[in-house]
This record gives structure tokens, C-alpha cells and sequence, in this order.
């Protein structure tokens, strides 16, 4: 058993994140331990804890700490015998064929802002990285909400944002040209989810603090408001979310075991590697309550 006093908190910028140095998450956490971890989560938003030698139950088990442990809508790519752990990968099998999904989630975006009940958080563990390329960026939604002018936070309180996991209506999340079969399968996926409305302002359930809660990737329009009214500040948000002052950039190590508050961040793939430099992450999904 690990006791809380067994790792040591390291900041890693100014606006978010720190690394848990000192922490075995393969052994199991005793109570303390964990609260100390958790409180650690809401105190950063974004965790690292390096140098991890983690099997799929390993994994599993961590995440089901902080909640209920999702089974992937994508699980053509989630290892067989662990359904609840999604492969993110370029490499490929011997036919050829990709082992994981491969280029996701390059638009800012908080995952599963689509659902009715999004992600809490994201776990991800890296196997194997490429030699450059593949970093994370992450902006802390808290300061982008308290460093909006009090006019504009006035503004958006009481406001919704209509979220959709289609790009074909959403002109701020461009379709990759090289994408095969875009269409069919982004009207395949919103037949299978509904739009879904969040608030603008939203308070975090644990902290108590307010961030916002938007994303280009997901967010399309605002509720009750004109499309014209709407977009426009929907356009200023989303800019403003995404200023290089709230962000943090992840530059990944074999064995990071990275994990992040989704109802307070926001993220992106920055790509930059390509086959047969190989990344190879695994990924579980923590549900928000709500
Ligand atoms: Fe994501």
C-alpha cells in the first residue's frame, strides 16, 4: 500500500498540471493516498505521473477510482479482452490494417461535451512515443472563464451551448480532405446522439469554481439566440478559450500516465509525427456524474 506522504507534487507551468513523482499507480492506493491524489486532480487539472508500468487491469482499476469506467463507442479499436481501453494509434497489423485511432481530437475540444453525460476525466497511458511530435495541449477553462471582462461574464450567464459530435453543421471543425466516408459517418454518429445543450458558465461539482465550458469542435451554436447574435460570440469565445496564456503543453515521455479534468479543460492532438514513427497510447474514460 502506498501512503499518501510517498509522492511528492511538482507544478509543471504556471496555469496548470504538475507531476506525481514518487507514485506506483500499478499497486493499489490506500484511502489517504488516493484523496491526496484526488485533491491534487482539482488542485491542477491536469496529472502526470511518469515512469508507470501499467497493464490494461492496472489501468482500469485506476480509473475506476475516480468513477464509472466507459466501454468506447469506437470499440473497434479497444483491445479485445478490455473493452473499456481504447487504443490511440498510428501503427498498423500485418494486413495492414490501423490498430487504433489514429488522428483524433486535433480541434480543442472537452471530451464527450456531445453527451448528455460527458467525460470527467481522461486517462492516458503512453506505451511507446513518437521521437518528436505528439505533444497535448491543454487550456485551463477556470481562468479562461475569470479573465473573461465581468461584462461578457454577465452576458453569457443563463446561456447554453448546443453541442453536436457532427462536424457536417459546425463550420469551426473543418473536415479533413482526407477523410473517406466523412459524411456517412458523422450522420451515422448524430443519429446516434442527439445534440446536446450545456451551460456556458458551468460549475465544477467538486471545486465549486466556474469555468468555461465550450469548445470549437463541439459547441456549434448558442440556444436562444439568433444565428447571427450567436455565432458571433460563440466565435469570440471559442477564441478566447484558446489564448496561449491558459495553455499548457504536454511533451510525452514513455510510461506517462496522464490524466485531465475534462469540466475544466480543454485539449488537442498537435500531431506532427507519421508512421513508422509509432505512438501507442491507451485510453479509459471516467463518466461525470451528472
Ligand atoms: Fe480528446
Amino acid at each position: 500500500m502506498a501512503a499518501a506522504d510517498s509522492f511528492r507534487i511538482a507544478p509543471l507551468s504556471e496555469v496548470m498540471a504538475a507531476e506525481i513523482v514518487g507514485l506506483d499507480v500499478s499497486r493499489p492506493l490506500d484511502g489517504e493516498t488516493f484523496a491526496a491524489v484526488n485533491k491534487a486532480f482539482l488542485d491542477h487539472q491536469v496529472l502526470c505521473f511518469r515512469g508507470q508500468n501499467l497493464s490494461p487491469d492496472g489501468q482500469i482499476a485506476f480509473s475506476r477510482l475516480f468513477g464509472q469506467v466507459i466501454v468506447h463507442d469506437n470499440s473497434r479499436y479497444a483491445l479485445a479482452d478490455h473493452q473499456e481501453v481504447l487504443v490511440l494509434s498510428n501503427d498498423v497489423d500485418e494486413n495492414g490494417e490501423h490498430i487504433g485511432v489514429v488522428d483524433a481530437g486535433d480541434i480543442w475540444h472537452s471530451d464527450l461535451q456531445f453527451k448528455p453525460r460527458p467525460a470527467k476525466c481522461t486517462i492516458l497511458y503512453a506505451l511507446r512515443n513518437p521521437s518528436r511530435g505528439g505533444a497535448t495541449d491543454f487550456t485551463n477553462q477556470y481562468l479562461a472563464y475569470e479573465r473573461l471582462p465581468e461584462a461578457m461574464r454577465m452576458r453569457i450567464s443563463g446561456l447554453r451551448g448546443v453541442n453536436s459530435i457532427s462536424k457536417l453543421k459546425n463550420s469551426r471543425a473543418p473536415i479533413s480532405g482526407e477523410r473517406k466516408g466523412a459524411r456517412e459517418f458523422y450522420i451515422r454518429q448524430e443519429r446516434e446522439n442527439p445534440d446536446v445543450e450545456h451551460p456556458l458558465a458551468q460549475v465544477h461539482p467538486e471545486t465549486g469554481r466556474t469555468s468555461l465550458y465550450c469548445s470549437p469542435r463541439f459547441t456549434y451554436r448558442l440556444a436562444g439566440l439568433t444565428d447571427e447574435e450567436g455565432d458571433a460570440l460563440l466565435d469570440e469565445l471559442v477564441r478566447h478559450s484558446g489564448k496561449r496564456e491558459f495553455r499548457y503543453r504536454h511533451e510525452w515521455r514513455d510510461g506517462d500516465l496522464l490524466m485531465w479534468d475534462n469540466r475544466c479543460v480543454n485539449h488537442r492532438a498537435t500531431g506532427g509525427y507519421a508512421y513508422p514513427d509509432i505512438r501507442l497510447i491507451h485510453r479509459t474514460t471516467v463518466l461525470d456524474r451528472r
